[in-house]
């Protein structure tokens, strides 16, 4: 993977603004391949990647999206939007995958595979008895979108993290409307932003951190 100029990671955090308007301009395949790349690269839990992520280009689609997401504008305006899913029984789904991938790669020593394959699908079915699963795999999709807003910033593109959307809505748009596993869990239109906003402050750390214990 290669990539011309990034920014650096503290760059990419502080310049990064949440776009509310963007230029038509496509973004070039290569750089989106990028973003795709550095997005999967992220980390999850037990290395489960719950994540299923919809590139949603098409005008029309992007439209019907736009209706779903209170008719905010950059989801129609946005050359792509990221479609931030998650299946909630990737565990069972996927995992074998992933373990095989792991044992390829000679990652993960065997003892520890064998010991995986059992405790993963173990510990996410009390995650489902618990109804926590939602949560686990959410905390996993915002962190892999986190890379792609960060990412894109450093290749010079904008994005805007998205809750203002309706989940049925969001679904029947993607084709999942039938599919109880798939939750959405965050919309991010990217592309060449036509204006960034101004920065608009954060609370004082004296307010949001502490040390050793809360107050
Ligand atoms: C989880 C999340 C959901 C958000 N949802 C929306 C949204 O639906 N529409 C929107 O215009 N901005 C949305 N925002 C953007 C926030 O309003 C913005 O991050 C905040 O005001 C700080 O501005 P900045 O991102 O430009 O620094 C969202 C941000 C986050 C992190």
């Amino acid at each position: 993977m290669s990539i011309s100029t990034p920014l650096t990671v503290p760059d990419a955090i502080l310049l990064r603004r949440s776009v509310k308007s963007f230029k038509p301009d496509p973004i070039p395949p290569e750089i989106l391949d990028q973003l795709v790349a550095l997005t999967l690269a992220a980390p999850s839990s037990f290395n489960v990647q719950p994540w299923r992520i919809v590139l949603v280009e098409d005008p029309k689609q992007k439209e019907a999206l736009a209706e779903v997401s209170w008719k905010q504008k950059q989801v129609a305006q946005a050359p792509v939007v990221f479609v931030f899913a998650v299946d909630l029984k990737a565990w069972a789904k996927t995992f074998p995958a992933t373990i095989a991938e792991a044992r390829r790669l000679d990652a993960w020593p065997e003892r520890a595979a064998d010991y995986f394959a059992k405790a993963v699908p173990d510990f996410h079915t009390g995650l489902r008895n618990s109804g926590l699963d939602r949560e686990y795999a959410m905390k996993d999709a915002l962190i892999a979108a986190t890379h792609t807003a960060l990412a894109a910033e450093s290749l010079g593109l904008g994005s805007c993290y998205m809750n203002g959307w309706s989940e049925e809505g969001v679904k029947k748009v993607i084709g999942a409307a039938d599919n109880p596993d798939i939750a959405i869990a965050l919309l991010l239109p990217v592309g060449y932003p036509a204006e960034v906003p101004k920065f608009s402050g954060r609370l004082a750390p004296e307010v949001t951190v502490f040390k050793n214990r809360l107050g």
